[in-house]
């Protein structure tokens, strides 16, 4: 696709990446109850192809979607829950599954929203970590991949909410980037 200068992870790296994530989550959880949360949008092709790759008896799904907190500041108290969860997470594992792991400010959002809910456990699941643009001191507990500090696309991820259809990963051509 000519939005993208150079494809950075392709579809066979992302299958393969996707199965060992799930083969780790389902060690990981076994005879346990676990709710996957997946953050809107970004996430929703991670977690679809995640899904169909958990073995788990006791598995369910649900979705959060948050505010971003915008080009303008860098206070965590701008992110707000603009799409809560259906379920109660009480005494629940809890996965929140990311496509990416940028500044950290989301993920520290959650983990101290979700927290607070008294789950059994809440771990993070990332797609894409760039550990280079991290300003809260934060770790995903399952990453896919480390990757540059470059804008990237496809498998969920947006510029302007276009792209996210592409089925690999791709650094968008700079000339788009407004
Ligand atoms: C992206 C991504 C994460 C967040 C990561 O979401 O999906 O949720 O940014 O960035 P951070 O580590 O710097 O907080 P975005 O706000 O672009 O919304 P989207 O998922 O709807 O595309």
């Amino acid at each position: 696709m000519d939005c993208c200068e150079r494809i950075l992870i392709d579809e066979g790296s992302l299958a393969k990446r996707v199965s060992e994530m799930a083969g780790r989550i389902n060690a990981d959880y076994e005879g346990k109850r676990l709710t996957v949360v997946g953050i809107l949008k970004g996430s929703f092709v991670f977690i679809a192809d995640l899904m169909r790759r958990i073995t788990l008896e006791n598995v369910e799904v649900d979705f959060m979607k948050v505010s971003s907190y915008g080009p303008f500041t860098d206070a965590m108290d701008a992110i707000s829950v603009t799409q809560d969860l259906d379920a109660d997470v009480r005494d629940k594992h809890v996965l929140i599954v990311e496509d990416i792991l940028d500044t950290g400010r989301t993920i520290a959002f959650l983990l101290g929203t979700l927290k607070a809910r008294g789950p059994a456990s809440v771990k993070v699941c990332a797609l894409m970590d760039k550990p280079g643009r991290r300003l809260v001191e934060i770790e995903a507990d399952y990453t896919g991949f480390r990757i540059p500090d470059e804008f990237v696309v496809g498998y969920g991820l947006d510029y302007a909410q276009k792209y996210r259809h592409l089925p690999y990963i791709g650094v968008l051509r700079k000339d788009l980037v407004k």
